[in-house]
């Protein structure tokens, strides 16, 4: 029985903030910010833009079948409440049936991969039934601070069945966990704390652990890949952990891959880090476009997730896989966004949703979306869907 994804679609905000303007206004030299961390530009989300109208937009692109819709799982580290899961918003705003199982798993960037493992496993003890997974974030590190330029904002959604139409998933996931303090987030703030360069050497450093042992494990090597996916938290990071086992490749493999991995940081060189769903964010701007892949390629993907977890695993394209891909309609939204000055920017990441039990109004000024909160009266959330 193969078991994979069916189908891809993600959102992101209507806004985004140039970074050779940001590294100005920072007094920083740009090529820092467009060479030596390899971002261009910045989603900046408005406070009416959360996990959840972020997730929802990208689930309304789906095509989801409420009959055998079982499980609907939200990886995120950047939740809305400590109690509730996001999913349940979300089920209400896209209206899905009541008879699915939704939860919301955390473990930073790694959450997503939890989910689509989850969704994975659901789907081999019920193959009649569909699974929605979602990875949503706003990763937020403060104005002026190392972590700016490694911010960003989106959610990539898929549904996991079996015969997939895009990937079928291989059952060949290496993971390792260790307890590290490299990137974590109080309960009272909505900003990370990071070591940064630490942070940098134990993705890298969990790369080299799962990336050895599946090679131990699966007897594949590195030949036996078509393109190698990375966790983007910022796109020279994917290419330092893509350089760190290049030289286990023939010169022409290199070359392939090196060519495969800049087409899978498009998407996030114009978007930033979408914490949970920049691996599978890299993963869509790599099957949008790339015009060299085939059924029966073979594609790797390591996730990282601070704190620290790490998976490496496989997939392969199916036949007919090109139908499933909406490249024009991707590239067309990121090419409507509105381009905000560095001042509008940081008006609108200072606007926020208070931690606190005060009631808040979005500002309309900044409503752009399908979906939008509006604001919290009486500590809860009020959600808007609006009709297309
Ligand atoms: N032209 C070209 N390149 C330049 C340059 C210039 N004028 N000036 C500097 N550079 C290069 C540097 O040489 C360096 O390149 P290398 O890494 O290849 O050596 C690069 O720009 C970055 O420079 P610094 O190391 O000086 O950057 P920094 O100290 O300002 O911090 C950072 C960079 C540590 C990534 C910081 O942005 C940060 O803390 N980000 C948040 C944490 C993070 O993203 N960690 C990633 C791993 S953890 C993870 O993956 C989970 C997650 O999503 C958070």
């Amino acid at each position: 029985m193969t078991i994979g994804i069916d189908q891809i679609a993600f959102d992101t905000p209507a806004f985004y903030v140039d970074l050779r303007e940001l590294a100005a206004a920072r007094d920083i030299a740009p090529d820092k910010f467009t060479i030596g961390i390899g971002q261009d530009q910045q989603a900046v989300a408005p406070s009416s833009q959360d996990i959840v109208t972020l997730g929802a937009a990208a689930a309304s692109r789906l095509q989801l079948d409420p009959k055998r819709l079982g499980l609907i799982a939200l990886g995120t580290e950047s939740g809305v409440d400590a109690s509730k899961a996001a999913t349940l918003y979300l089920q209400r705003l896209l209206g899905l049936g009541p008879w699915v199982r939704a939860v919301e798993l955390k473990e930073a960037c790694y959450g997503g991969t939890a989910a689509l493992m989850m969704a994975r496993d659901y789907v081999a003890a019920h193959p009649d039934r569909q699974a929605l997974v979602i990875a949503a974030d706003i990763a937020r590190y403060g104005l002026a601070t190392s972590g700016e330029v490694t911010q960003g904002a989106g959610a990539v959604a898929m549904v996991v069945s079996i015969a997939p139409r895009l990937l079928a998933l291989a059952d060949d996931s290496v993971h390792y966990a260790e307890d590290i303090q490299d990137f974590w987030r109080p309960v009272y703030t909505d900003q990370a704390l990071a070591r940064g360069k630490y942070s940098t050497e134990q993705y890298l450093r969990f790369f080299d652990l799962v990336w050895r042992r599946y090679q131990a494990i699966s007897g594949r090597t590195i030949a036996d890949f078509k393109a190698l996916l990375f966790h983007l938290p910022y796109t020279k990071m994917g290419l330092k952990a893509l350089r760190q086992v290049l030289p286990e490749a023939t010169a022409a493999q290199q070359a392939e891959l090196t060519a495969a991995f800049e087409t899978s940081a498009r998407y996030s060189r114009r978007v930033g880090n979408l914490y949970t769903g920049s691996l599978y964010l890299s993963l869509l701007s790599l099957l949008d476009g790339a015009a060299n892949l085939q059924a029966g390629d073979r594609l790797g993907l390591f996730s990282y997730g601070s704190g620290a977890v790490g998976e490496f695993f496989s997939a392969t394209l199916v036949p007919g896989f090109e139908a499933q891909l909406t490249a024009a309609a991707n590239l067309a939204r990121l090419d409507a966004r509105r381009r905000l000055s560095v001042a509008e920017y940081e008006a609108v990441f200072a606007d926020k949703v208070p931690y606190g039990p005060a009631a808040y109004q979005a500002n309309p000024a900044w409503f752009a979306g399908r979906f939008l909160l509006i604001g919290v009266q009486n500590q809860e959330r009020q959600y808007q869907a609006l009709t297309e």
